[in-house]
């Protein structure tokens, strides 16, 4: 055998096949894509039944939660499901020491008691059409990229004016396979969207950062929201009239559970990956850019760690900031394990190796993308002090100094006195009063100023960003500052923005009172010499390295198609509603270890460490476990189920997605990935790849048996799809109408059943 074909059988057999589970697909292409496999793999539904325009289908239940995460409707009055880390933020905007939501939980009573929640939005996917030939129309391969940018622009314009939209609707245009397709989506977004009900920590965020990212898992992460609507089900702004949103569709919950190799569906909005990046660029990330990141991280969590330890206080002050830095924190470091353990560079390389034989014999090929590897090679490597001096920045100027928002605002504050008097400068501080006061109710300028201390010093030591280190260095010795630890005792002892009251009073000021002050502070002169020098230096020349790199990988995207056209290729995540679907299924992290995919209350009781912040478990929980006081909730063999994995594709902004049976009722809600896994959004490899999804019958026995909320369980619809297999009654009428009101509500208590039997 040739070289060649015995590079092609590896190929075959490791990166070039798509992967049964790797996919994060588009919804309305399921019947075109997907369909086949899905049934094949279990499902029991059409693709018409999973998305749909003409009739209520799976996607008029799943929400955009806020642009962040996933939620999904999971009664007729609107009430919907997500993860407690997902709804993290608002549970703490209301929790103060005397009303301690994170530690205890909260659960309205009444609709009256549910709490409002400014910013927070819930969005409806109402359509998604294919828009590639509109928007690329004019479009040709010898466009420079900006020319190419600004005729997708301008026909991006033309396509926004002339879509004809529904009352409420909105349309949202964006990129898939990096800019070889188009598709548009009609969305309704709803602005009033209630707090509802939460467990407390030791239930929602039990394991916190020590077990997350890992298996096996026992959190409980869930919570739940209620959409308000308008007097016509419309969407509105708060107001004490609007009435619980009547949903097209809401999800039923099934009471049986799931078993291993079950068929799973995971409907949500995954944020982003990277699957087809050159092995240079995952070089870069290995070697590089995830290193500098995690070290940074690294750095302030261990001064906040050991300040939120000290007392309670601080720790609910701190408590949502540390999770949010600490989690990517982790997944860069299990990413890095896995994409080293994967061998994932070698995949890209011998994929590039197969690539340029194929395009080196055909010479129409050659002429499109012949160049295409080797300036990814140049530009990758013109790329990395940049990226690197870019990671630094936002990491510690944009992120870790907590300060350096303040500044944010106060240089905003400025720019909009300078560009439009002193209308936009009082304009912009009204807008300002309600960010600062949460950015001052969650701060300790004494945490800060250790973060500063500390984080400065890396800047100005970085290793392979030259010039930003020296910013920092210059500054030093301009001001004759001796170290970092002197640096920010000054900049801590004579700034105002360490105190509220003083930047409230500058602002109130007139505003050439207020920039003359705020010019002077000295926090705002470091930081504003900082940013001057990285944004001459720096931000211009990343960015436009970027765009060349951006146009490279758009190019290999339509090379990879074009070359191996028997595969079946899924477009990258970019935060648009996908589908993707595997089954409940373990794995083996390591040699001669098997992961079981399902765990259950005894794996709580076994982790559980009184008084410990991460392992206590409530008090209430342990008595219902002690008594085995299961409720309806419980497994055939007398087990409280809480955790189960699956081979669904997922990625950040997946969570809260719920995972779907095969008949299209909830079982469970996804919230995180395995350790070994994690490096899923680079290189997803089937054998270690799995998503952790807590299991509903624990989520519905914590909001029922734990919190006594049983109202809220009344709500939703609980069915029994397995039993129900075995009762054959007019399948035909069911089929019809597969999510319609004929179906009576079981309450909770009841143990009988069948109401949904799905696509019998
Ligand atoms: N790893 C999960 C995700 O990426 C859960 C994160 C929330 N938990 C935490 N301890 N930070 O969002
Ligand atoms: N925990 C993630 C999220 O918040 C999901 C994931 O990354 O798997 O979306």
């Amino acid at each position: 055998m040739t070289n060649k074909i015995l590079l092609v059988i590896f190929l075959l057999s490791t990166t070039c096949t798509l992967r049964a589970g790797e996919g994060m697909w588009l919804p309305q292409l399921l019947k075109a894509l997907n369909e086949g496999e899905m049934q094949t793999m279990g499902m029991k539904l059409t693709a018409e039944q999973v998305y749909s325009v003409n009739q209520g289908s799976l996607k008029d239940a799943i929400v955009h939660f806020g642009g962040f995460c996933t939620s999904e409707v999971i009664s007729d009055q609107g009430l919907l499901l997500t993860n407690h880390h997902c709804g993290y933020g608002q549970i703490q905007s209301h929790t103060t020491l005397e009303k301690n939501y994170l530690k205890n939980g909260f659960w309205a009573k009444n609709f009256q008691e549910e709490l409002t929640n400014p910013g927070l939005f819930a969005r409806f996917i109402v359509r998604i059409d294919d828009v590639t030939a509109a928007m690329l129309a004019g479009v040709t391969d010898k466009m420079s990229t900006k020319e190419r940018q600004s005729q997708v622009d301008k026909n991006m314009a033309t396509l926004k004016e002339n879509k004809k939209l529904g009352p409420f609707e909105e349309l949202m245009i964006r990129p898939f396979y990096h800019g070889n397709q188009y598709f548009s989506f009609t969305t309704v977004t709803y602005n009033d969207v209630r707090l509802v009900g939460a467990p407390p920590e030791s239930i929602g965020k039990f394991g916190a950062d020590t077990d997350n990212w890992e298996w096996p898992r026992h959190t409980g992460d869930f919570s739940l929201f209620r959409i308000y609507a308008g007097p016509n089900n419309e969407p509105a702004e708060y107001s004490e009239k609007n009435k619980p949103y009547a949903p097209k569709h809401f999800l039923p919950i099934s009471l049986d559970g799931v078993q291993e190799g079950d068929f799973t569906l995971i409907f949500g909005f995954p944020g982003r990956t990277n699957q087809y990046l050159p092995g240079v660029a995952v070089q870069q990330l290995i070697e590089t850019v995830n290193p500098a990141r995690i070290e940074i991280r690294d750095a302030a969590l261990k001064i906040l760690d050991a300040e939120m330890r000290k007392d309670e206080k601080t720790k609910i002050q701190y408590a949502s900031k540390f999770a949010r830095v600490a989690n990517y924190w982790k997944k860069w470091i299990g990413e890095n394990q896995g994409l080293i353990a994967t061998n994932a560079l070698a995949k890209k390389t011998n994929l590039e190796k197969e690539f340029q034989i194929e395009v080196d014999a055909n010479p129409a090929l050659k002429a499109k993308y012949g160049d295409i590897l080797p300036q990814f090679k140049e530009k990758y490597k013109i790329l990395e002090p940049y990226v690197l001096s870019t990671n630094y920045y936002n990491e510690i100027m944009g992120r870790n100094i907590e300060a350096m928002r303040i500044i944010t605002y106060l240089r905003r504050l400025s720019d909009a006195y300078d560009k439009n008097g002193k209308e936009g400068f009082d304009k912009y501080k009204e807008r300002l009063a309600g960010p600062m006061e949460n950015f001052y109710k969650n701060y300790s300028p004494k945490i800060d100023q250790q973060v500063f201390a500390r984080l400065t010093k890396m800047y100005g030591n970085a290793d392979g960003a030259k010039e930003i280190a020296a910013s920092m260095q210059n500054y030093l010795m301009a001001n004759r500052i001796r170290n970092y630890d002197q640096l920010a005792e000054e900049v801590f002892a004579k700034s105002m923005v360490l105190d509220k009251s003083k930047v409230l009073e500058t602002i109130s000021q007139s505003p050439e009172e207020a920039i003359k002050k705020i010019k002077n502070d000295p926090l705002f002169k470091m930081a504003t010499k900082i940013s001057e020098v990285y944004q001459e230096k720096i931000a211009g020349r990343y960015r436009e390295i970027n765009g060349a790199i951006a146009d490279l990988q758009r190019r290999y995207m339509a090379g990879l198609m074009e070359v191996f056209p028997n595969e079946r290729f899924w477009p990258d995540a970019n935060s648009t509603m996908r589908v993707t679907y595997g089954k409940v299924q373990g794995y083996q992290p390591r040699d001669g270890i098997t992961y079981n995919p399902l765990t259950t209350l005894d794996g709580v009781i076994a982790k559980y460490q009184p008084g410990d912040y991460e392992f206590d478990v409530p008090k209430k929980l342990l008595e219902l476990n002690a008594s085995r006081d299961y409720g309806n909730y419980a497994t055939a063999e007398g087990k409280m189920p809480v955790c189960f994995l699956g081979s669904n594709h997922t990625t950040g902004g997946n969570s809260g997605s719920p995972a779907i049976d095969a008949h299209g009722n909830l079982v469970g809600l996804n919230f995180d990935r395995v350790w070994e896994g994690t490096m899923s959004d680079i290189n997803y490899d089937p054998s270690i790849c799995r998503n952790i999804m807590v299991d509903a019958r624990y989520i519905l026995f914590i909001i029922d048996k734990y919190a006594g909320a049983g109202h809220l369980v009344k709500e939703m619809k609980l069915v029994h799809p397995r039993t129900a297999q075995s009762v054959k009654k007019k399948p035909k009428k069911i089929l019809q109408e597969p999510f319609g009101k004929q179906e009576q509500k079981l309450k909770p208590k009841e143990k009988k059943a069948i109401p949904y039997r799905g696509g019998e």
